[in-house]
């Protein structure tokens, strides 16, 4: 198994085996672990005769793994077409419930020695993106919260290369958040996620998404220390 998930993250090409070419390999197959609790909701809602999108969303927003696959999937279903879709309600409608359900339930197995870690990141990303949302929606426009809350959910991205024994070694040869921009690309991430790692590329100057993430984290641990 952890040879399949190596292959997917990145492939070393064998006669360049150190910079940006390497990234080149980066496959677009978001292999990552779909929560069992998410599972089980969605199939309860799909056997009820009428489910709200927004439900349907709000349910898949909580747990990175499922949103990353539906955005995939649905990023290879518009691979003909002009258009694109950037919200997630819109994928939801554009697979089906059904479809979601299918495209979930065939997730990566894990060994349960990676769970712990896996929840936390589930977990802490999931907190950050409800309080990036907030902010969002405290700045107002041009910022969405809907953009908002998926860089937060996907501000560790980075993170899941090593937790998933994803080729660290070759990737931290690197800079992390360019890997994770080049994913977000390959999974069919909203723009706003492939800003938020090029912004963190920069230096010197606080950028508007690691501003609203950082403040995030600030909120978060504020709240934690408060109680
Ligand atoms: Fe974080």
């Amino acid at each position: 198994m952890q040879g399949r998930i190596l292959d997917i993250a990145v492939g070393i090409r064998p006669e360049r085996q150190s910079g940006w070419a390497s990234i080149d390999y980066v496959r677009p197959v978001p292999d990552l672990p779909v929560l069992p609790k998410t599972l089980l909701s969605l199939e309860l809602m799909s056997q009820e005769r009428c489910t709200e999108l927004n439900e349907i969303a709000d349910l898949l927003r909580q747990d990175l793994g499922a949103v990353a696959r539906v955005f995939h999937f649905a990023k290879d279903e518009q691979a003909q077409s002009e258009e694109r879709l950037i919200r997630l309600e819109d994928c939801i409608s554009s697979i089906g419930v059904r479809g979601c359900l299918k495209i979930l339930a065939d997730s990566v197995v894990l060994p349960s020695s990676l769970w712990t870690a896996i929840c936390r990141i589930w977990e802490h990303s999931a907190e950050i993106a409800e309080c990036c949302g907030r902010i969002a929606a405290e700045i107002g426009a041009p910022v969405s919260e809907e953009d908002a809350y998926l860089v937060g959910l996907f501000h560790e991205l980075d993170e899941f290369v090593e937790v998933l024994a994803w080729e660290s070694k070759l990737l931290f040869v690197n800079h992390p958040a360019y890997v994770a921009q080049r994913v977000a690309e390959q999974w069919g991430l909203p723009d706003a996620v492939l800003q938020y790692f090029s912004e963190r590329q920069s230096t010197g100057l606080q950028l508007l998404w690691r501003a609203i993430v950082d403040k995030a984290h600030f909120c978060c641990t504020r709240r934690l220390t408060l109680g």
